[in-house]
């Protein structure tokens, strides 16, 4: 009888344990907010004095728009199995220069005649150029597919304040 008592005292002590642990991997994920406010990184340049705000869950839920659209893995494949409650990375672990290409940057490039394949790779080492080319460039075609302009293509559109 008193080893029956013991017996389950520690199965449920396991049970808690099980329990603790599971919730501790849970809280580990990455959550992510409704909406993200992303603001300028730089300090310097344009909209210094705005920030630029990304409803995530709507993008999700809304607009039906796969993890994998905006998600990738450090060779750029997309993350498309990415379920919620998964890590996910900053875009500025990789894409870890801050701000667009400085426009004396673009004048070397074409004076040295880097190619444009080249110039497109190294233009997306900066974090403000892969977000503008993987917002504005799904923005853009939608926008074409479906003859609107609900999806914001013009700076202060995004830039808002
Ligand atoms: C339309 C583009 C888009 C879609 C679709 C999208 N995300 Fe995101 N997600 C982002 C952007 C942009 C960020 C902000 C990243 C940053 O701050 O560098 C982000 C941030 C996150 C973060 C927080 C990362 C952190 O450390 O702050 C998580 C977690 C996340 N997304 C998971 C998901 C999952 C899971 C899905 C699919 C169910 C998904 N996302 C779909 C664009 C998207
Ligand atoms: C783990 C590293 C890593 C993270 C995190 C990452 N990227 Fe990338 N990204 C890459 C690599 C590698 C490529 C391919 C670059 C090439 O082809 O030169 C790429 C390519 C791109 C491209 C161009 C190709 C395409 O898919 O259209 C865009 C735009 C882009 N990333 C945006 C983002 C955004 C936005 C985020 C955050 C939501 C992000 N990346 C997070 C590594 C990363
Ligand atoms: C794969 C496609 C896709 C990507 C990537 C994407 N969007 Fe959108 N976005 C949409 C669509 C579709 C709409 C909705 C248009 C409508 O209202 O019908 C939208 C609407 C918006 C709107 C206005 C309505 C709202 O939800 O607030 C803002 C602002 C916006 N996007 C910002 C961003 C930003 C910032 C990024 C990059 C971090 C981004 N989007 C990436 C497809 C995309
Ligand atoms: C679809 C939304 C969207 C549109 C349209 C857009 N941007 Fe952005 N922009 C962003 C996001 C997201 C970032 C990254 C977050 C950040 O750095 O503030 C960004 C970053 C920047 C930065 C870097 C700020 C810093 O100091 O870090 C500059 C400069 C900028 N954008 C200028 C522009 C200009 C100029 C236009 C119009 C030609 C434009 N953007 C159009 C979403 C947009």
């Amino acid at each position: 009888m008193e080893d029956m008592k013991r017996r389950s005292l520690i199965l449920v002590a396991a049970a808690f344990g099980f329990a603790m642990l599971f919730a501790a991997v849970v809280i580990a994920g990455t959550t992510v907010e409704d909406v993200i406010t992303f603001e300028p990184i730089t300090g310097e340049g344009k909209y210094q004095d705005r920030t630029v705000t990304f409803s995530h869950k709507k993008h999700n839920e809304e607009y039906n728009i796969g993890c994998g659209e905006c998600h990738h893995d450090e060779n750029g494949k997309a993350l498309t199995d990415l379920k919620v409650g998964d890590d996910v990375q900053k875009c500025i672990e990789c894409h870890s220069k801050p701000g667009e290409v400085a426009t004396d940057e673009k004048m070397k490039w074409r004076k040295e005649r880097v190619s444009r394949k080249d110039q497109q790779k190294m233009s997306l080492e900066y974090h403000a150029e892969a977000l503008h080319e993987n917002c504005i460039e799904c923005h853009k075609d939608y926008n074409k597919k479906n003859k609107t302009k609900d999806a914001p293509q013009a700076c202060t559109q995004c830039h808002t304040e």
